[in-house]
């Protein structure tokens, strides 16, 4: 198995390039953002208790998108490999992750560090808000707390995986080609190593 996180800010091509990755490496893309919006849509409980955070641009807590990961991993017994993209969040999601994952006889490869700045972020975020129908695009303050979050909690994550040595930092700026190109690289040296 191989799995990868793509880690980054709001806004910062993970979504983008997860299509992109998993379309070249087979993957299978696991995205708590994705998961908790289809909760919302079906207008679950967790949905509609999730959205009320969400539209914050707070995170939800740690347990919901665990529990989500953990049946995402369950369901999909024959994959060949998982691309996390917007999970894990917290320190206490990426020991859980960890965790589950060692229960399956794997672990984490590889985790991809998009960088982009602040002002980048912003303006690529209120851009998609004019058509993605996402309500935490559209109000500069809610993107401002959504990438404060990420500063205080999720930053953090990547020196927890840099510990363990697996993580490596991507320009986030240029074209859309240009990052791929330098996420395969990566991925590609990896998993010839
Ligand atoms: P989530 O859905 O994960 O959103 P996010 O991390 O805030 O990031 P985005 O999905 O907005 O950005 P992205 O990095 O995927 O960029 P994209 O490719 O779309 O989370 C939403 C909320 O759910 C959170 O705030 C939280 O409440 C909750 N949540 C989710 N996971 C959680 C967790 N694990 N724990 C707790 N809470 C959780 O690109 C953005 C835009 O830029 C697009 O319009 C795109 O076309 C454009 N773009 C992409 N690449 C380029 C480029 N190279 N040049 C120019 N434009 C570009
Ligand atoms: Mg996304």
């Amino acid at each position: 198995m191989f799995n990868l996180i793509l880690f980054g800010p709001p806004g910062s091509g993970k979504g983008t390039q997860s299509e992109k990755l998993i379309a070249r490496y087979g993957l299978k893309h696991l995205s708590t953002g994705d998961l908790l919006r289809s909760e919302i849509a079906a207008q679950t409980p967790l949905g509609l208790a999730a959205k009320s955070i969400m539209d914050k641009g707070q995170l939800v807590p740690d347990e919901v998108v665990i529990e989500m990961i953990n049946s995402a991993l369950e369901n999909n017994p024959s994959a060949r490999g998982f691309l996390f993209d917007g999970f894990p969040r917290t320190t206490a999601q990426a020991e859980a992750l960890d965790k589950l994952l060692s229960q399956k006889g794997t672990e984490i490869a590889l985790v991809l560090a998009l960088q982009v700045s602040k002002d980048e972020l912003v303006a690529r975020l209120l851009n998609r808000g004019k058509t993605s129908g996402r309500s935490d695009d559209t109000n500069e303050a809610v993107i401002s707390s959504r990438i404060e979050e990420y500063e205080k909690k999720t930053a953090v994550v990547g020196e927890y995986y840099n510990k363990f040595s697996k993580l490596v930092k991507i320009k986030g700026e240029g074209t859309i080609d240009e990052i791929f190109d330098a996420l395969c690289s990566e991925i590609d040296a990896k998993s010839a190593a």
